[in-house]
C-alpha cells in the first residue's frame, strides 16, 4: 500500500512537472541547423506531432519521408505542407509517402524494401506514430494487443530493417551521428506498479494476463491505460536496447512529448479532454523534444545515447520508471528483443515472408 502511494506521489509530481514546463530553451528557427542532404523519415507523420515535425525538417531543407498508413491522408498532408511552406520557401519541397501500416509485420517488411531501394543513408528516423486506448478487441494482422503491436513491436522490427541506413558512416561536413527517436510518453508510468518488469510478454497477446481483469484499476489487472503504459514502456525498452546493439554509429533517444492536442485522444472517452484541453498545448509544441533529439548540435553525441527526454527539450532526473532504468531495464530489454525475433520468426514460419532481423 505504502509503496502504491509513493509511487503515485511520484507520477503525479513529474505530471505537473511536464505539464506546467517551463518556457521552451530551444527555438526551432535558431536552433536547428540547415538541414539539407539529411534525409529524415518519420512514421505517422500526416498529423499531429508527425506532421509539426515534417513541416519544420522541410522547412531545414531536410529530405522527408512520410510513412503512414492512409494515402489520402498523406496526400492531403502534402498538400498542406506545400501550401504552409510556399510563404516561406521559393524552391519545391522534398517530400516522399511510402505507404507503412505498424500492425502488420508483412506492410512494414514491404515498407522497408521499398525505402532502401531509394534511399542508402537514413540520417533520423522519428518513430512517432502511435495508437492510444482502442477498442480492447482491436489486434494487430499477427493477433497482438493493437497497443502493444503498433507503439512497440512494428517499430521495432521497423528499426531492425532499416539498420543499413541507418548505421551508413554520415560524410557530410558536420559529421553528425544518425539519430532514432522514439516518441514514448509520460503515460509510461502508467503501467501498474504490481507489475514489477517493465515488460511482460503475456500481456502482448488476447489471454487471461490481457483480458482476465477487464475493469483494471484497481482489481490487480490491467485496463487500456495500463497497457498504454506498457506500449510506451515498451518504446523505452527499444531506445536502450538499440542504443546497445548499434553502438557508437547512432545516437538513440526517447522521449515524451507533452501533453498535447491532437488526434490520439479520438477513441478516448471525451470527458478527458474536457479536463486536458484546458492544460494541453498546439501540437508545434509536441514536436519540440523530438526535434531537438533529432537537430540540435547539443544532442548530437554518444552522451545523450539511450537516454529520456521531457517537454520542453530536457532531461529530469528521476522521470523515468525505475523498472526502465539501470541494469534491469537493459535486461528487460533484451528481453523485449528476444521476444520481438521470436514474433518475426513465427510471422515467417506461418506467412512464408523473409524476416530479414
Ligand atoms: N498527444 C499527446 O498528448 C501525446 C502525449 C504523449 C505521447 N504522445 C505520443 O506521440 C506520438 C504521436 O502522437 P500524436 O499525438 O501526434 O497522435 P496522432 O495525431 O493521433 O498521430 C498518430 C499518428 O500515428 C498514425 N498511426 C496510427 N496507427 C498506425 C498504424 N497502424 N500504422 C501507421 N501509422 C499509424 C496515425 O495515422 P492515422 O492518421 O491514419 O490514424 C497518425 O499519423 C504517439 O506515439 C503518442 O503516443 C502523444
Amino acid at each position: 500500500m505504502w509503496y502504491i502511494l509513493s509511487w503515485a506521489v511520484w507520477v503525479l509530481r513529474h505530471a505537473f512537472d511536464q505539464t506546467f514546463a517551463p518556457a521552451p530553451r530551444f527555438n526551432v528557427d535558431d536552433d536547428i541547423p540547415d538541414l539539407t542532404g539529411k534525409v529524415v523519415l518519420v512514421t505517422g507523420g500526416n498529423t499531429g506531432i508527425g506532421y509539426e515535425i515534417c513541416l519544420t525538417s522541410l522547412r531545414k531543407g531536410a529530405k522527408v519521408y512520410m510513412a503512414c498508413r492512409s494515402e489520402e491522408k498523406a496526400r492531403e498532408a502534402i498538400h498542406r505542407l506545400r501550401e504552409t511552406l510556399s510563404t516561406t520557401t521559393t524552391s519545391d519541397i522534398n517530400i516522399t509517402y511510402l505507404p507503412l501500416d505498424l500492425s502488420s509485420l508483412s506492410s512494414i517488411h514491404t515498407f522497408a524494401a521499398q525505402f532502401l531501394e531509394k534511399e542508402e543513408r537514413l540520417d533520423v528516423l522519428f518513430c512517432n506514430a502511435g495508437v492510444m486506448i482502442p477498442d480492447r478487441r482491436e489486434i494487430t494482422k499477427e493477433g497482438y494487443d493493437m497497443q502493444f503491436g503498433v507503439n512497440v513491436l512494428g517499430h521495432h522490427v521497423l528499426v531492425g530493417l532499416l539498420k543499413p541506413a541507418l548505421t551508413k558512416i554520415n560524410t557530410s561536413e558536420s559529421n553528425d551521428k544518425n539519430r532514432i527517436i522514439f516518441l514514448s510518453s509520460i503515460g509510461h508510468t502508467l503501467f501498474p506498479p504490481w507489475y514489477t518488469q517493465a515488460f511482460v510478454p503475456s500481456l502482448t497477446v488476447p489471454g487471461p494476463a490481457r483480458d482476465g481483469f477487464g475493469s483494471g484499476w484497481p482489481t490487480g489487472g490491467i485496463g487500456l491505460w495500463g497497457l498504454y503504459g506498457h506500449s510506451k514502456m515498451g518504446n523505452i525498452l527499444s531506445a536502450r536496447w538499440f542504443q546497445k546493439e548499434l553502438g557508437d554509429s547512432v545516437v538513440v533517444t526517447a522521449c515524451h512529448p507533452g501533453l498535447i492536442s491532437t488526434e490520439l485522444y479520438r477513441t478516448t472517452p471525451s470527458f478527458l479532454t474536457l479536463f486536458t484541453s484546458p492544460v494541453s498545448k498546439p501540437p508545434s509544441y509536441g514536436a519540440l523534444t523530438p526535434l531537438y533529439l533529432g537537430f540540435s548540435p547539443e544532442t548530437s553525441t554518444s552522451a545523450s545515447g539511450g537516454r529520456y527526454y521531457v517537454p520542453w527539450a530536457r532531461e529530469v532526473p528521476g522521470s523515468l520508471d525505475v523498472r526502465a532504468r539501470g541494469e534491469e531495464g537493459m535486461r528487460q530489454a533484451e528481453v523485449l528483443d528476444r521476444w520481438v525475433r521470436e514474433c518475426v520468426r513465427k510471422w515467417e514460419a506461418e506467412s512464408g515472408g523473409r524476416g530479414n532481423l
